[in-house]
């Protein structure tokens, strides 16, 4: 069994170094082999312009922010999987990391922008990745991406036990969604969003909670409410995502027909 969980909670936008206190002291001693954070966690999400990102954007390799994270993996002995605003040479991305206690073991930037995103972020260019993290093959994907069920699909058939969703949600579709995708691929799904308001001077942006974790056969493991701090951890059994056999005459994958929808990979 592997302990899987998130954290749901409120970020204060622009405080990177009071928003990576609080995620410290509350992971600090927890017991726990992947932890999924929300999406930029740290800078906050609703930016006013580019400029914005750029005075918070950090380069993984430079960054203190990583860096107190990678400390906090080794400490509490964990992976972590979080949002995080990237800078890459000239170029801001959305993106996620898996962090452990050996240091980065991934970057994802997100491939779908939503909304406003696309004025202030570079739109991903990483080809998706599967990466194991004690014996689970964990997939990454940031929020918006959930409604390009090509991203999920992909993961899925790189073989991911565990899809691992770092959000900030706006929109009310998603969780219900997130069933679905698992049930399609016969996968876990971990979604950890934020909730509270970013309130800024050029308007303000409501986050939905509800962070999730949704098992191989779409069952709803936990909910967590819409508007409350909450650091879930629960056991999953990977052997679930192990047979894609729906009923005895069909598998989730092999009965797909590709010649009959290319469209989709044009
Ligand atoms: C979103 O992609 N943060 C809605």
């Amino acid at each position: 069994m592997l302990r899987v969980g998130f954290l749901q909670f409120r970020p204060i936008f622009g405080r990177v170094d009071y928003n990576l206190a609080r995620v410290v002291n509350t992971l600090k001693s927890v017991s726990v082999d992947i932890m999924v954070l929300p999406e930029l966690p740290f800078s906050g999400y609703y930016f006013k312009d580019r400029q914005e990102v750029i005075a918070l954007a950090e380069e993984v390799d430079k960054s203190n922010t990583i860096e107190t994270l990678i400390n906090l993996c080794r400490q509490a002995d964990f992976y972590l999987v979080t949002g995080f605003a990237e800078k890459s040479r000239d170029k801001y991305f959305n993106s996620a990391v898996i962090l452990g206690p050996e240091g980065v073991k991934h970057v994802y930037r997100k491939l779908q922008l939503f909304d406003q995103e696309k004025f202030w972020f570079d739109a991903g260019d990483i080809p998706l990745q599967v990466n194991t993290v004690r014996g689970a093959k964990i997939g990454v994907m940031v929020c918006f991406d959930w409604i390009f069920p090509e991203i999920f699909r992909s993961l899925s058939l790189m073989d991911a036990d565990i899809i691992c969703h770092p959000s900030n949600l706006v929109l009310s579709y998603c969780q219900q969604t997130m069933i679905t995708r698992c049930l399609e691929n016969a996968v876990f799904a971990i979604t950890a969003n934020r909730f509270g308001a970013d309130r800024r001077p050029h308007g303000e942006l409501i986050f939905t909670g509800k962070s999730q974790i949704v098992a191989p056969k779409g069952e709803l493991l936990f909910r967590a409410p819409s508007k409350r701090e909450i650091l879930y951890i629960t056991e999953i059994d990977l052997n679930l995502t192990k047979d894609k056999q729906l009923t005895a005459h069909n598998h989730l994958f092999e009965d797909r027909r590709p010649d009959f929808y290319k469209l989709i990979c044009r």
